[in-house]
């Protein structure tokens, strides 16, 4: 950090930071050590050390798309890898009505300026056992001022209002903190989760969630869609929406692990111009394309969501969000990418998030490439871009360095530096193999287990030409390819 107290105060004046403990602060119930939360460099207050969540059974009711008002019931199944006392979940969203521990009426207490619900269990939660915690809520979500992007932005559960013949949207959009705004969760990356999702809403209306569609059912006034999500994601990359969407099916592309077949299908609200259709026109051909260079698609589904607020797209897991003001081919294969970048292999913490931004944004020249366009002439641009810009070592420090020109540009040369380095063949044999080494287990990566890796797969000259990328402050020259 270089400027440690212009950059606390400024976080403060967010409201960000409440969640760490400050001595001015009352105490908590519980002995802090019992609560501790991950200790995430650029956000301290996330999540709870010792808490794996495994699977949310979620049933959200929308009752008035275009606003903000949710109902919800959660079931977490939890587990631990410490006793724990209590359970202190993520949560800045509507008012709690009820905390089940196993189907039992637990006490519970909400701290908003902590962002968290606390829950005491009958007993502790201990290794070995599992718990199911039972959340009912409703009312307005929380906001969560975006940390880290150059335009404002709430993060979160979004809405926008019905208007100009236009039906009402209700949607999320998480990345990095916003998830909890709307569902309790230990919303931080290193604990990925599988997902039920069930959205009831009004008929007339449609919705969709992250994950295979498992059945609509249409009663009195309203239709309830199921989605589950098999695969464990990250919270931040859960995507839900609600509109008057036109669901357009495609055959299913034989792409998943051991050739299975992936779903496909795009949801797109009934004002989307042709113009941006087009752009998803060749969705199958880029699973393809990927799926070469990655290995197999790490989902059972794959499509977008088309919103109309202009906002940045993101990587909702098997459904990326599209706004219509970004929804061109290179945003497309830059989304479709990170569900192997980001979904499948998960940043560990927050300042890793390099690794995922880099791969979706190599991503963009690989498809120039496919498309005959020259690769070299695209890394350089991103070369002048960071001369011209200025630049610094890939993890972040803070939290306005997430998603900088560094993040995107740096991230992907660093990749195109370790493919000049040992040729194509080899460079589609690490890429795949990284995915498919941390894909699994915890299913994240951290910078450190990602240079070791290198050292291992591709050797330590390899993993000399990354580290300059990866960790020295000055800008390496232009990689070329031989
Ligand atoms: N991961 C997004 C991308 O594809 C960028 C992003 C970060 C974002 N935070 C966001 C998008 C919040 C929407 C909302 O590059
Ligand atoms: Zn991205």
């Amino acid at each position: 950090m270089r400027r440690p107290f212009s950059f606390l105060l400024a976080l403060l004046a967010l409201g960000l930071l409440t969640a760490t403990p400050v001595p001015a602060q009352p105490a908590p119930r519980a002995p802090a050590a019992l609560t501790e939360t991950l200790r995430d460099p650029l956000f301290p207050g996330l999540g709870q050390a010792g808490l794996d969540v495994r699977h949310y059974d979620l049933h959200l009711t929308v009752s008035e798309p275009g606003t903000r008002a949710v109902r919800g019931v959660v079931t977490l199944t939890l587990a631990s890898t410490r006793p724990l006392a209590q359970v202190r979940l993520d949560f800045l969203g509507p008012g709690v009505t009820a905390v089940r521990w196993n189907d039992r009426a637990v006490p519970f207490r909400v701290d908003e300026r902590a962002a968290k619900l606390t829950v005491t269990p009958p007993a502790p939660l201990r290794p070995g056992t599992a718990a199911r915690l039972t959340v009912e809520y409703a009312g307005t979500p929380g906001e969560r001022a975006d940390p880290d992007f150059p335009t404002p932005l709430l993060l979160g559960w979004q809405a926008v209002p019905a208007g100009d013949g236009r039906a009402g949207t209700t949607f999320l959009l998480s990345e990095p903190n916003g998830t909890h705004t709307f569902l309790p969760s230990n919303d931080h990356p290193s604990d990925k989760a599988t997902f039920t999702t069930r959205v009831t809403v009004p008929r007339g209306y449609v919705a969709a969630a992250s994950g295979v569609e498992a059945g609509r059912v249409d009663a009195g006034g309203t239709s309830t869609f199921t989605f589950t999500q098999r695969e464990p994601i990250p919270t931040y990359a859960l995507g839900v929406f609600v509109d008057r969407f036109e669901r357009v099916d495609g055959a299913a592309v034989p792409v998943g692990v051991g050739g299975r077949a992936v779903a496909r299908r795009d949801y797109f609200p009934p004002e989307t111009p042709g113009t941006v259709r087009e752009a998803f026109g060749r969705t199958d051909e880029a699973l393809r394309v990927l799926a070469e260079w990655f290995g197999p698609y790490p989902f059972a589904a794959y499509g977008v969501a088309v919103v109309t607020p202009r906002l940045p797209a993101l990587e909702t897991a098997t459904l990326s969000t599209l706004p219509l003001n970004m929804s061109t081919e290179r945003v497309a294969v830059h989304e479709l990418a990170h569900q192997w970048f980001g979904n499948a292999v998960t940043p560990a913490q927050w300042p890793d998030v390099w690794l995922s931004e880099a791969l979706a944004a190599y991503a963009e020249l690989l498809w120039t490439e496919h498309l005959g366009g020259d690769g070299q002439a695209y890394a350089a641009r991103w070369h002048a871009n960071l001369t011209r810009a200025g630049t610094r070592p890939l993890a972040a420090t803070r939290t306005g360095e997430l998603f900088d020109l560094t993040t995107y540009q740096r991230g992907a040369l660093t990749f195109h530096a370790l493919r000049a380095e040992i040729g194509d063949a080899a460079f589609r044999d690490f890429l795949r193999a990284y995915v498919t080494r941390f894909s699994a287990g915890p299913g994240t990566v951290s910078t450190p287990a990602f240079l070791a890796f290198v050292r291992e797969r591709a050797g330590a000259g390899a993993e000399g030409a990354v580290r300059r990328w990866v960790e020295e402050r000055a800008l390496p020259p232009l990689p070329v390819r031989r």
